[in-house]
């Protein structure tokens, strides 16, 4: 059953025209059409702010040039709510996703090194070796759910192995933080948080102790200005590393794959042509932005002739980004000779993404390795597919079939 969907009272300064009804989560539509629901927000003559009444109330800009202006502008927009509604944020402070410079920039001096692309470049040998012995597993069957069989294991065994983790630790790991971002209400927020620290502590400590080359070792003995991290914040900082990589990856392969199972023709053309692979993903990951995080206005602010008030909430949605048609021609297609413009798929500025080089890699080797393969597969023939909605979008499975030889 769903949810109720209460309606917030809108509040005096919000001009009546620019007031929807809009549900970042749970808006009818988004499961089965979900960037096409997206896109009908900011059809027609629709303002380029508006305000919705649902999730507690909050602004969303529905043109691609004003989320990127917001995204660059920490100085007027805050990441200490980065959902809605607010209330989401209680005893969940993400490092460094929910705080803002100076601070920020100190936790992101941590994060940044071992996540550069010549780094990730030296890791992706054990990438294409892990994707591969998925791949090599499935081919068989003739089917899998490609969500739960391929899109969610391999950022996890990255992350294990780049982590120097055992792969056995794969199926908890991502148990909690699924459990992090898609409560099923058999745990809370605060016990979901106590179970990353019982997992993560030990390993913590085991790597102040005895430093290696890994990624928890680099995060963990990452020093602040003039400080050590503290543990819980070092619980933290690995937590939302975890977590970000996962759905992400997931979802951008999922809705690819999705694409790709009725387009044969590109289907063929990347499995002959694999060097074309990587401009691909950079036209899918355009065209299938996942991400809708939230700011805290921090001062008055005026955008499109409507004045923001401080404390009030702003949804930026990297879709309606790489889908303007303003912006991008044909938005919905893909187009390998596009030329090249910035969209908002890993965020802009302070916060932008820094596994996007993890993300691309990850993206290419899994679309490789699949399509030499598995070149043919389809939907499983009356298999529903669908999407959620939210800070980050899922696809909850793709039944795939293919000719197993
Ligand atoms: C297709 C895959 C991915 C997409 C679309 C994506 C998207 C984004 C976006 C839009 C942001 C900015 C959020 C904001 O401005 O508040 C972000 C931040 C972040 N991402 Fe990714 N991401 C992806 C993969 C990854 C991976 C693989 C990792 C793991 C290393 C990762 C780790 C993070 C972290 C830690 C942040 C927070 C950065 C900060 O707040 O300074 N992401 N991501």
């Amino acid at each position: 059953m769903n949810e109720p969907r209460p309606i917030a009272e809108v509040p005096s300064h919000v001009q009546t025209a620019r007031v929807v009804d809009f549900d970042v989560y749970n808006e009818p539509g988004l499961s089965h059409e979900f960037h096409e629901t997206w896109l009908r927000l900011a059809g027609g003559e629709v303002p380029g702010l508006v305000w919705t009444i649902r999730n507690g109330g909050h602004w969303i800009p529905t043109r691609g040039e004003d989320i990127a202006k917001i995204y660059l502008d920490h100085e007027n927009f805050s990441s200490r709510v980065m959902q809605v509604p607010r209330e989401r944020m209680a005893g969940n402070r993400p490092i460094p996703g929910s705080y803002d410079p100076p601070e920020q920039n100190e936790f992101r001096a941590i994060i940044n090194p071992p996540l550069l692309p010549r780094v990730i470049q030296s890791i992706e040998p054990t990438i294409s070796g892990l994707a591969t012995s998925l791949v090599e597993n499935l081919k068989g069957r003739g089917e899998c759910d490609y969500v739960a069989d391929f899109a969610l294991q391999l950022p996890i065994r990255v992350f294990l192995s780049y982590a120097g983790l055992p792969e056995s630790d794969a199926a908890h790991l991502r148990h909690l933080a699924e459990e992090k971002v898609r409560p099923t209400g058999k745990m809370d927020v605060a016990e979901v948080m106590q179970a990353l620290r019982d997992y993560l502590v030990p390993r913590i400590e085991a790597r102040r102790a005895n430093p290696g080359d890994d990624l928890l070792s680099q995060l963990v003995n990452g020093r602040m200005k003039d400080r050590a991290l503290e543990v819980d914040e070092a619980v933290r900082m690995c937590s939302q590393v975890i977590v970000a990589g996962l759905d992400t990856v997931a979802s951008a392969l999922s809705f690819i794959m999705l694409w790709l199972s009725k387009h044969p023709e590109v289907r063929h053309e990347l499995a002959s042509a694999p060097e074309k692979i990587p401009a691909a993903v950079e036209e899918f990951l355009r065209m299938f932005p996942l991400v809708a995080i939230a700011r805290e206005v921090r001062q008055d602010y005026e955008l499109d002739g409507q004045v923001m008030k401080k404390g009030d909430i702003v949804v930026l949605s990297t879709m309606l980004h790489g889908l303007d048609e303003r912006i991008f021609e044909h938005p919905m297609d893909f187009d390998l000779t596009r030329r090249r413009q910035v969209n908002s798929t890993f965020g802009q500025g302070t916060h932008r993404c820094p596994g996007a080089s993890l993300a691309r890699t990850e993206l290419q080797i899994a679309l490789r390795e699949w399509l030499a393969r598995i070149p043919d597969f389809g939907v499983k023939p009356g298999a529903e597919v669908l999407f959620t909605g939210g800070v980050v979008a899922t696809v909850r499975q793709l039944p795939l079939v293919w000719q197993a030889k």
